[in-house]
């Protein structure tokens, strides 16, 4: 994302060097399966962790929860949890079963931390902003894993969500309280390199959608001709 030292957008912007420092850590941001062990300081971790508290959050309601699971055994149970849903997602994929199965779709084992985050109980007491949409509990928990993986990414930590489980298993591994719920597993570490395109990008699985793709004007599928193309 290249950006226009000479035209900021506004009296309050950020110089050339912050401005591109932001859009190159989201540029740069990878979901990371390849981990290199080793640890990450509590120092550096509480920093990451007061990161993804200062996200937005739907009447502030700061609906996430983050256990850092230190135990190994816990550590391994958790894996075991995610292959078993790992072999039940690919049967459900059908024709994609084996192409599925070639992929890496976690790294539990080799990153230094791993992290669940869960939504926290009583959510039902919190309306506003969510009495039409209650899945926005949900939208604020990814906005602070997000700022925590944009974070991990300046920081030079790589870090990977992993969905694949199953929310009740791993609930009563965590011993959730009732009405909470785990949506993540996010595996955080030192990495070797960091992958320069999505990996199931590399790997075929997907491709990123051209911006003109997912931006319409007015209506639905009303194509935005004011898009600026990149150079
Ligand atoms: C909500 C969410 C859940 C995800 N769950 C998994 C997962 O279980 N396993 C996995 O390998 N990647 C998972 N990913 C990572 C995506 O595959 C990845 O973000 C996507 O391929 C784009 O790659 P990038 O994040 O490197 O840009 C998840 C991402 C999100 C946002």
């Amino acid at each position: 994302m290249p950006v226009d030292a000479a035209r900021p957008a506004g009296a309050h912007a950020y110089g050339p060097a912050e401005r591109a420092a932001l859009y190159r850590v989201i540029g740069e941001r990878r979901d990371m399966r390849h981990f290199a062990g080793g640890a990450v300081p509590d120092e550096l971790l509480t920093r990451l962790l007061t990161a993804a508290h200062l996200a937005p959050s739907v009447g502030f309601m700061q609906p996430w929860r983050f256990i850092r699971v230190r135990s190994r055994a816990l550590r391994c149970e958790l894996q075991a949890l995610v292959e078993a849903e790992r072999l039940r997602t690919a049967d459900a994929l059908g024709a994609q079963r084996s192409g599925f199965l070639r992929l890496k779709v976690e790294g539990l084992m080799d990153a230094a931390e791993v992290l669940a985050v869960a939504l926290m109980d009583g959510r039902e007491a919190h309306v506003f902003g969510r009495r039409t949409l209650p899945e926005m509990d949900l939208a604020s928990v990814a906005c602070a894993i997000q700022n925590l993986w944009l974070a991990a990414r300046a920081e030079g930590l790589g870090m990977g969500w992993v969905s694949i489980f199953d929310p009740e298993e791993v609930g009563r591994l965590l011993q959730l309280p009732h009405g909470a719920r785990c949506v993540a597993l996010l595996c955080l570490g030192p990495v070797h390199d960091f992958y320069e395109e999505p990996m199931l990008q590399r790997e075929r699985w997907a491709r990123r959608a051209p911006l003109a793709q997912v931006v319409f004007d007015d209506t639905w599928g009303r194509g935005a001709d004011w898009l600026v193309s990149e150079a």
